[in-house]
């Protein structure tokens, strides 16, 4: 006889993750986007749920399914997501910021469709900065338990241990960016008081529940 059984690690507990990329619009057909896939986050909202706790996903747009049992709220901006993500954030006990969030969105965005020039003249976009949600939601009073994400493309332990001394939160997974996007494997190095530690490279859902485990001995 196997004996299979889940430890509810997260039982009762309420996690708000977001995921995917973002969609900055430049006209009603075109926009700025990245390369997250999304997968990473959903893995760990699917993770969160089946370790017993109540999830809401923030997600950008992507081509996943929603995991079973979870709360997904589409966006496609990054302010849409910074406004879902707070009017959700408070009560929360867990908040793990996975997307991709584009720093900047394009601020002369046009209303209508932007039509060739019969002279060659290009579109001049401008650009200014979104609100940085994991930020805004560290500095909450009473703020939930916040783990950060970096995707870098080189030193990553240098950059891992800095990003979460400015973020000003408990824990940051790291990971290099360009190596991972929309596969399905992931190798990670968290980044706490104590130090760092490495995941070995592993399928993304046994990465999810390894984190969670992480996570849910920290809170
Ligand atoms: N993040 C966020 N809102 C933003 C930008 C980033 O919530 N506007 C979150 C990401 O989800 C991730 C973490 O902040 O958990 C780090 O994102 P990253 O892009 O690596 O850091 P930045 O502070 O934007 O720094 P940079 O892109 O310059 O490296
Ligand atoms: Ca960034």
């Amino acid at each position: 006889v196997i004996a299979a059984f889940h430890v509810k690690l997260l039982a009762g507990r309420q996690v708000l993750i977001t995921a995917g990329p973002t969609f900055e619009p430049i006209d009603p057909v075109r926009g700025i986007t990245n390369l997250s896939s999304g997968k990473m986050g959903y893995a760990i909202a699917r993770a969160a749920r089946e370790a017993g706790a109540e999830v809401t996903l923030v997600s950008g747009p992507t081509a996943l399914a929603t995991p079973y049992g979870v709360h997904r709220i589409n966006v496609q901006t990054a302010q849409q997501m910074h406004d879902v993500v707070m009017s959700h954030a408070s009560g929360q006990d867990v908040f793990v910021a996975v997307a991709a969030v584009a720093d900047w969105r394009v601020a002369n965005a046009s209303a209508q469709k932007i039509k060739k020039n019969a002279d060659g003249g290009v579109p001049q976009l401008a650009f200014e900065q979104n609100p940085d949600i994991l930020a805004a939601v560290a500095a909450m009073p009473g703020r939930p338990y916040c783990v950060g994400f970096a995707a870098e493309s080189e030193e990553l332990l240098r950059h891992g241990e800095e990003k979460r001394r400015k973020k000003g939160i408990p824990l940051l997974v790291g990971n290099i960016g360009h190596q991972t996007f929309g596969r399905d494997e992931n190798e990670l190095v968290l980044f706490d008081d104590a130090g760092h530690a490495q995941l070995p490279r592993a399928d993304k859902q046994v990465l999810a529940r390894q984190l969670v485990a992480e996570i849910a001995r920290r809170i």
